[in-house]
């Protein structure tokens, strides 16, 4: 497997302050900025839209990895990337088209991620994992930060990593939800190789040393 990769999630940094919280991201050495768009509707919570996402992209060149809570991804899909979103992923549940959906993300030049409710068996993934670049598992329940990783996640993160390595090898694995220092390891173990982190990185006081540790799973 390649090299795990790190994605600090923005949703836990003070969004008064965020352009400190950019630089945090890319001194610390992580890969990714992880941004959690929310609607209200789809989740219980709303963060921001595309204007938040092209501003950002004026103040750091970290890729952005844009996490889609929304009921209507195919219209909004389009303005993150003109936004400035490197990949763009959507849940399973909320789509009706979702080969259309990741089809025309791909054909704008960006990585396109599906992403699964806790409830969302990986056997959903079946009919799309050749035409996507990106699985997310969600293992908390999407709509806020700070929540536990829910333990019954990991024997589908198992399942899911048999299904890329069987059918589409090179889609990463991400997993989403209460990542820690401590239980990076098991869930790296399991098979994932791309860490979304945002109480855990944010709250560290330390933010290089928690990225090596996320990375290592140490
Ligand atoms: C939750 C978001 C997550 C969240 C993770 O709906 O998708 O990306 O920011 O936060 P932590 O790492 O605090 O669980
Ligand atoms: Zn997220």
């Amino acid at each position: 497997m390649n090299t795990v990769q790190i994605a600090p999630s923005l949703l836990a940094a003070d969004f008064a302050d965020v352009v400190p919280a950019l630089d945090a991201v890319a001194a610390a050495g992580a890969d990714w900025l992880h941004l959690d768009v929310m609607d209200g509707n789809f989740v219980p919570n709303i963060t921001f839209g595309p204007k938040f996402v092209a501003d950002l992209r004026t103040r750091s060149s970290i890729p952005f990895d844009v996490h889609l809570m929304i009921t209507n991804p195919d219209m909004f899909a389009p303005l993150f990337i003109d936004a400035g979103a490197n990949m763009v992923s959507v849940h399973i549940e909320g789509a009706l088209h979702l080969n259309r959906t990741v089809t025309e993300i791909r054909k704008r030049k960006v990585k396109a991620g599906v992403v699964l409710n806790p409830h969302t068996p990986a056997s959903s993934l079946d009919a799309v994992i050749e035409d996507i670049d990106h699985v997310l598992i969600m293992t908390v329940n999407p709509g806020f930060g700070g929540q536990s990783f829910i333990e019954s996640s990991f024997r589908k993160i198992a399942s899911v990593r048999k299904l890329i390595d069987d059918r589409h090898p090179g889609v990463t694995l991400a997993i989403d939800g209460g990542v820690t220092e401590q239980n990076a390891g098991k869930i790296i173990a399991a098979g994932a190789d791309f860490l979304i982190a945002g109480t855990s990185f944010f709250g560290s006081a330390d933010k290089a040393a928690t990225v090596k540790k996320l990375r290592s799973g140490a």
